[in-house]
């Protein structure tokens, strides 16, 4: 009686905040990191974990991953180790176009007993300007 109820209050405890960056700017063709950290009580138990992003446009919300032809070959993670130690669960976008400005958001889960799951308030990504000369040939056409 007693042991299940010290099980049932250790699962409650469980709880993550998920913290992003409000803004990042960055101009076409460059490398942007999107950084995310968590923590909360009860996540030091934990010992599976995953994260995931996702882009929220006006009618959908679509995960960020290279299985994403949105984003196929362009996404780099960290890898479990470093999510549940460092608790880092960033990733970076490569070579960015403008089209990818929209806001990103972070999403961590745990099982702990059952699923936890807790998201950041989100990271606008804005791609603007250009560092070089203007693109030319088929990406202008678009
Ligand atoms: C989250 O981290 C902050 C800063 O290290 C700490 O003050 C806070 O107590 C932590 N929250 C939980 C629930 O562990
Ligand atoms: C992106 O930044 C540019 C230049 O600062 C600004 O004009 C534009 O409104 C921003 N776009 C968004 C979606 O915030």
């Amino acid at each position: 009686m007693r042991n299940s109820l010290v099980c049932l209050s250790g699962f409650l405890s469980l709880e993550i905040q998920v913290f992003q960056v409000p803004e990042v700017h960055a101009t076409p063709s460059s490398d942007v990191t999107l950084l995310c950290t968590y923590n909360g009580s009860g996540v030091e138990e934990a010992t599976v974990g995953f994260y995931k992003w996702y882009r929220h446009l006006v009618k959908t919300e679509l995960e960020v991953s290279n299985s994403n032809k949105d984003f196929t070959g362009r996404i780099s993670r960290v890898n479990t180790d470093q999510f549940i130690n460092t608790r880092s669960a960033q990733i970076t976008i490569h070579n960015v176009i403008p089209s990818d400005t929209a806001n990103y958001y972070c999403e961590v889960t745990f099982i702990h007993g059952g699923e936890i799951t807790g998201h950041g308030p989100g990271t606008l990504l804005n791609v603007t300007g250009s560092r070089r000369s203007a693109p030319r040939g088929p990406e202008v056409l678009r």
